[in-house]
């Protein structure tokens, strides 16, 4: 059998070592080092092998595991992959154990075999779990943290899916570094996506996030995985929004929502119906059609401008991009003569949503317009298209799906860049700048004062 040794590996430069030091020496950097295991067989010769024309290969596409939750499916690109490996990271208490419970007794009901490997809860706990959400009678369970049973146990069981919570707690023994530990947990993914590939069990990692949101653990992780999910939300709201951040077998930034009930995760399957209202006359609120992956959502954006004595006024954004906001408050300023060099502004959007696209920048504008001047949105209006540095508006991606979906929500009048051409019987209103955007999109003034 080979030997194998344990190494020091310098995660910046590559440098080995045999024990662990505080400093490479290759590149001089401070705690780079980490440890990895090296098997000693390189002396078994290799035999070459000849390759073979793509045209020769028989792929026959493989069925998709469908996992019962159309939201977790539509995220994935319809459905699991056969023994492909699958990252879920999302923030403590986000639902990451409730989402996957859910799936692995859907799939176990569908007929198939499904594993759940727990290194966190004890068997009881998730079958406490089991019975709140029910149906996951038939999902079978190890509660185990050695890696190397884990992979002997998947390669002799062969289920369809396993999931195992969480990749940090997994441990190789023949590592001397502590559990969750940059070491192990790439070893523990490099192991099992050997497993996953070779056993052909589509294995679903759950991996803790740091306190900036990152997957814990190397980034390594994810190159390594065929596709990388992100559960979101705040844990205090109800609502979760799963996002794939990488995907080979799928479309990126495609979007589910679930709401956390008592019974479990359940999906929203119209999240536009749920975030896109405003109430009619309200001060500082517009509708954004933005553009989430493939799946246009509508989204109720709110602003808040205050008069302030500070030097340098405040611009909090909660779901849009700090800098984004920053640039579209000095384009207002300098392009459409809304003055707000001594006003702090926020900016919220609906339900925990991040929006990091440009086509939601005239939403924002015009939010925070409407809050500026006191004059509210025009009644059922909503809008989409990116502001440039000039003032102009630039026209926003997939301009149709945008539309289709504001038609489906009963929207009357959508603002967006001339040159934006009108769908299933909706207004559109084309505006060259964001002054005549926000012109167009706030209520008069002097009609207002007339209903006073
Ligand atoms: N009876 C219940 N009714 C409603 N919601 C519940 C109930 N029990 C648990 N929850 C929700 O489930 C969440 C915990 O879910 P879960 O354990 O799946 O999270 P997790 O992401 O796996 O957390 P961790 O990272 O700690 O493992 C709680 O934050 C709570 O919102
Ligand atoms: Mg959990």
């Amino acid at each position: 059998m080979a030997k194998v040794t344990v190494q020091f590996t310098c995660t910046e430069c590559g440098t080995t070592s045999g024990r662990w030091l505080g400093r490479c020496p290759g590149c001089a950097a401070f705690g780079t080092l980490v440890e990895e295991l090296h098997g000693s067989d390189a002396a078994t010769s290799a035999r070459a092998l000849a390759p073979i024309a793509l045209r020769d290969v028989s792929a026959d596409e493989a069925e998709r595991i469908e996992t019962g939750i159309s939201e977790l499916d539509r995220v994935l690109g319809g459905g699991l992959v056969p023994a492909s490996l699958v990252l879920v990271g999302g923030e403590p208490g986000v639902g990451k154990s409730t989402l996957l419970l859910s799936a692995l007794g859907a799939i176990a009901r569908s007929g198939r075999r499904a594993l759940l490997v727990t290194g966190e809860e004890s068997v009881a706990q998730v079958s406490l779990r089991a019975t709140r959400l029910g149906g996951a009678e038939s999902v079978e369970i190890l509660a185990e943290t050695e890696l190397d049973v884990v992979c002997a146990t998947l390669e002799e069981a062969r289920p369809d899916v396993c999931v195992i919570d969480s990749v940090q707690t997994l441990h190789a023994s023949a590592l001397g570094s502590a559990p969750g530990s940059v070491g192990q947990v790439r070893e523990a993914a490099g192991r099992l996506l050997r497993v996953a590939k070779e056993a052909c069990v589509a294995t679903i990692l759950v991996g803790h996030v740091t306190k900036d949101g990152a997957v814990a653990g190397p980034r390594v992780l994810e190159h390594l995985v065929d596709c990388v999910l992100q559960f979101e939300g705040d844990r205090y709201r109800e609502h979760r929004v799963l996002r794939a951040t990488k995907n080979r077998f799928g479309s990126t930034n495609e979007l589910g929502v679930f709401e956390m009930t008592a019974g479990g995760l359940v999906g929203v399957p119209d999240p536009s119906e749920l975030f896109g209202s405003t109430h009619p006359g309200e001060i500082g609120a517009a509708v954004s059609c933005a553009l989430e992956g493939t799946r246009p959502i509508l989204l109720e954006i709110q602003a808040l401008v205050s008069p302030t004595d500070l030097a340098m006024p405040r611009r909090v954004g909660t779901g849009v991009d700090p800098r984004r906001l920053a640039m579209i408050v000095a384009v207002l300023g300098r392009h459409a003569g809304v003055a707000l060099a001594s006003s702090d502004v926020f900016v919220n959007v609906a339900g925990g949503v991040k929006i990091e696209e440009p086509g939601a920048d005239l939403a924002v504008a015009l939010a925070i317009a409407s809050a500026a001047r006191g004059t509210p949105v025009r009644d059922g209006v909503a809008a989409f298209g990116e502001v440039g540095l000039t003032g102009r508006l630039r026209p926003a991606a997939q301009a149709e799906r945008r539309l289709d979906e504001c038609a489906k929500m009963r929207i009357a009048t959508v603002l967006a860049p001339a040159g934006t051409a009108t769908r299933g019987g909706l207004r559109v209103a084309g505006a060259e700048t964001l002054r005549e955007a926000i012109s167009a999109g706030l209520e008069a003034p002097a009609a207002r004062k007339a209903v006073a």
